[in-house]
């Protein structure tokens, strides 16, 4: 066999194509991200005023979102949620606000006259607060200013209300191609993507309230607001993804987390056992099983564990006159024997009727009743040290004043005492993410259009200008 003869040029093998492709992509990317950074720096090149006062208050990678600024124009609970915990990561946090009126938790469920309500101090920490008039022209140049300083705009109006300012997603595109817009609504895209909602309008519309209470009687709202505060939650995540995205892409885009989804989402094991109940006609963890009647739907569960482990709350010493000396109790299968043994049962550790998790589903309430004579007898925190040594899962039903009382709380920031220069001292919640290398410290919330001034500075404003924005009432 004649051998080819030898090109000028070798041929690359398929390996080796693949090879040189996968390098050149890489040059791309590389080159893009250049471009992108370059852009970037073009884009938010600062002026030299700004430049001095970012220098100045930016840290320097010492939290999580040290370099992120945040167009906050958030209200009531959802957004500031979201812009707190991205505010307690680090980011600058620019709170819009209109001029003379604020945001309308300022003015909630007041608690000393005429000074910022705790509803608001509570989700506005660290942040800081500019007043402008968006439907003003010349509180819209600076609102557009912003849109361009800006990484990530953040809102929760009703549906519509943004474009109505003229910040259309075209716009603000076109303003900032890096920018992402990070929105709460009550409802995806559907039939009720127009309605205005709020917290218990989630809960019940997500799942929650369905089944949430006991058989007997109505569906129940919740304290912890899963609708609010779950979906701003949400939202911040969507926000930190994109941002990681955008450092691969350059590209800004839109994030969208409607509070009936975050709800649901929170209601996966309810829809688990819905699926549960539609095959086999009943639930035998709940407390319908065996005496009661299920339905089409799931029923309401009382106290039951939403878990394969079953619990249930029960009475302390001192239930008689404290209305929270109870005790959350877990018969966890693995530790049922120290259980017999705690509370003096100890013939059903081998009696055919309780010796295994099967056969104990349909005595459940039988069993809690009998455990309950025995943690009636101790307070909750006494219940709590013996079961602990024996590795039963409990927990004391802990009230919101044991809550605020409680020192490991505050040692650890997860309860935060803070001072106002028009309120005093106050407790609120601390960050609920830890991170090992970017600390927080909860600063107060902005008195209304605290900041304006700075900002507008920052954003290259004269005194000219912004003394024609006051006369205005833009600002
Ligand atoms: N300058 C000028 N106008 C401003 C402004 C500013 N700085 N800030 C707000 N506004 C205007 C808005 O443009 C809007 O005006 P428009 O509707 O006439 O165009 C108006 O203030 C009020 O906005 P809206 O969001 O409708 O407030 P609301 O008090 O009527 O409704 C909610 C409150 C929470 C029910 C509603 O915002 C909503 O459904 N949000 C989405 C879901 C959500 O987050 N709910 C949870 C809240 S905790």
């Amino acid at each position: 066999m004649a051998k080819a003869k030898a090109s000028a040029k070798p041929k690359r093998s398929a390996t080796t194509k693949r090879l040189v492709a996968k390098k050149m992509r890489a040059k791309t990317v590389v080159r893009a991200r250049a471009k992108n950074n370059a852009a970037r720096k073009v884009a938010k090149a600062p002026r030299a005023s700004r430049e001095k006062v970012v220098k100045a208050r930016r840290g320097k990678g010492e939290r999580a979102l040290d370099d992120v600024r945040i167009l906050d124009m958030t209200h009531v609970q959802s957004g500031p949620t979201c812009t707190q915990l991205l505010a307690w990561l680090g980011a600058d946090v620019i709170k819009v606000e209109r001029p003379g009126v604020g945001d309308i938790t300022r003015g909630q469920l007041r608690d000393i006259p005429d000074v910022d309500s705790l509803y608001f101090t509570m989700l506005n920490h660290n942040k800081r607060s500019i007043t402008l008039d968006a439907k003003n022209p010349a509180g819209r140049k600076v609102l557009e200013a912003l849109v361009r300083h800006c990484d990530v705009l953040v809102e929760n109006f009703a549906p519509g209300a943004l474009d109505r300012m003229g910040l259309t997603w075209a716009r603000i595109q076109s303003l900032n191609p890096r920018m992402i817009l990070a929105s709460v609504k009550g409802f995806g895209p559907g039939p009720y993507e127009d309605c205005k909602v709020y917290e218990n309008v989630a809960q019940c519309a997500g799942g929650s309230a369905s089944t949430t209470g006991f058989d007997d009687g109505p569906p129940l709202v919740t304290g912890a607001q899963i609708g609010d505060s779950g979906t701003g939650l949400n939202l911040a995540l969507g926000i930190v993804a994109a941002l990681y995205q955008r450092t691969m892409n350059g590209k800004g885009q839109k994030v969208l987390c409607a509070m009936q989804d975050g709800v649901l989402n929170l209601c996966r094991v309810k829809l688990r056992d819905q699926q549960r109940l539609a095959r086999n006609g009943k639930l035998t963890e709940y407390p319908q099983h065996p005496h009661g009647r299920f339905g089409e739907s799931v029923p309401r569960a009382g106290n039951a564990s939403g878990g394969g482990q079953p619990g249930w709350i029960l009475k302390c010493k001192g239930w008689e006159t404290d209305p929270n000396a109870y005790i959350y109790f877990i018969t966890q299968a693995p530790v049922w024997e120290a259980i017999c043994k705690v509370i003096g049962k100890e013939e059903w550790i081998t009696h055919p009727d309780y010796a295994k998790p099967v056969a104990r589903l349909p005595r459940l309430m039988e069993i809690f009743a009998t455990i309950e004579q025995w943690t009636m007898t101790k307070t909750k925190f006494e219940a709590m040290e013996i079961l602990n040594k024996y590795d039963i899962p409990c927990g004391p039903i802990l009230s919101m004043k044991e809550l605020a009382e409680e020192q490991s709380l505050r040692a650890t920031g997860t309860v935060v005492e803070v001072d106002h220069p028009t309120r005093g001292k106050y407790l609120t919640v601390g960050n609920p993410i830890k991170l090992s290398a970017s600390s927080t410290e909860v600063r107060r919330s902005p008195l209304l259009g605290e900041h304006t001034d700075e900002i507008l500075a920052e954003l290259g404003f004269d005194a000219d200008e912004v003394a024609a924005a006051r006369a205005q009432g833009a600002v």
